[in-house]
């Protein structure tokens, strides 16, 4: 069997991870970390995201503790190869209850990156993570890349235009820029303390703890992709960056076949053995303005692409991520 780690082209690459305290930039550090490169990861340790220390442990990287909005970024970019951009005021309710805030991580704080970028980096290839929100509700099913953008909240304005200014850059200077915009990600070190990040943390905090968890409606379609599949979806990305159909783009990144909460929610269970029990309950009114109902992704483009394809299976995926949380519940809590 091949070795997953022999890919050269990494090492003593020097990679700069925004966000990379938090759960998907700390699952980049560890693997970039493994394929040899000098990773720093930058991180405000916000409190209300999936930020942890914890997330870190054993990963082979410099943590400089920092907020994107104010930090000296000069000497933080200076020379680096690659930047993977995952830092983001991520809450929805958060955006709207503070728009302000929101924007001035989103966007106001990239435009400060990019300026930095040019500066001191202006050959390095830059993978943005994007999002699936700013489509709002579905016109129709699955979503591809040509979907009409329709934000339904601050998060989804901030997070659009964000994305933009990234694209500027390959567009203007022609700078390497890739942007993957995600569906609901999961896998280990997700924040599961509570439902900030997604529904389904706060599910595996529940079913670990032996107490029923909420379904929100139930009817919602959702297509799960698993952190690992998300993280070889990054690297592929900047693997990719200079290739003339991939360099500027946009690209949706899907995962497991569309499930309903409901459907997940069983299968959830099935994954702890059977052990686990859930209420359904109406859809809360205060989100139901921002709610995006059903989603799932064609992210055939980036397939053709890249070669990416979604690896880890739902079933698969829950129960490594049980596996995972039962050892360490309590760090996360
Ligand atoms: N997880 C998902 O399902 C999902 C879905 C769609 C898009 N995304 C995007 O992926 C990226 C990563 O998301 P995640 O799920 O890992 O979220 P996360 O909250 O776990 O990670 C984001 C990290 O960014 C840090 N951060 C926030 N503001 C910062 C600032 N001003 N300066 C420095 N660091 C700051 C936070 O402390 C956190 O550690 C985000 O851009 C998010 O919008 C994630």
């Amino acid at each position: 069997m091949s070795n997953p780690y022999d890919r050269p082209s990494w090492r003593g690459k020097r990679v700069l991870v925004t966000g990379g305290a938090g759960f998907l930039g700390s699952a980049l550090c560890h693997e970039l970390a493994k394929l040899g490169a000098r990773v720093t990861a930058i991180d405000a340790m916000m409190p209300d995201g999936g930020a942890s220390l914890a997330n870190l442990e054993g990963a082979n990287c410099l943590l400089v503790r920092g907020d994107i909005r104010d930090v000296e970024l000069h000497s933080l970019c200076q020379g680096v190869d690659v930047l993977f951009n995952m830092a983001a005021q991520t809450s929805h309710m958060g955006g709207q209850k503070d728009p302000v805030a929101d924007i001035a991580i989103n966007a106001v704080a990239q435009v400060r990156l990019v300026q930095v970028m040019r500066e001191v980096a202006p050959k390095a290839t830059v993978v943005h993570a994007s999002t699936r929100q700013f489509y709002g509700r579905p016109i129709s099913l699955p979503v591809d890349e040509l979907h009409p953008v329709n934000p339904p909240d601050a998060n989804g304005v901030s997070k659009w235009a964000g994305e933009q200014y990234w694209l500027l850059e390959s567009r203007v200077l022609h700078r390497p820029v890739v942007s993957l915009r995600l569906t609901n990600c999961y896998g280990p070190r997700l924040r599961i303390r509570d439902a900030r990040q997604t529904f389904l943390g706060i599910w595996i905090r529940r079913v670990l703890e032996g107490e029923a968890f909420e379904v929100w409606g139930g009817e919602q379609l959702r297509d799960l992709t698993y952190v690992d599949d998300v993280t070889e979806a990054f690297i592929r990305a900047a693997e990719c960056a200079s290739q003339p159909n991939v360099n500027g783009q946009v690209f949706n990144l899907g995962g497991a076949p569309p499930a309903s909460l409901l459907e997940l929610a069983e299968r959830l269970i099935a994954a702890n053995n059977g052990h686990g029990s859930f209420l359904t309950k109406e859809f809360p009114a205060d989100r139901a303005p921002i709610d995006i109902g059903s989603y799932h992704a064609n992210d055939h483009a980036f397939r053709e692409a890249t070669g990416w394809s979604a690896r880890v299976g739902l079933d698969e995926g829950l129960r490594r991520s049980l596996d995972w949380y039962r050892e360490r519940l309590t760090d996360y809590l």
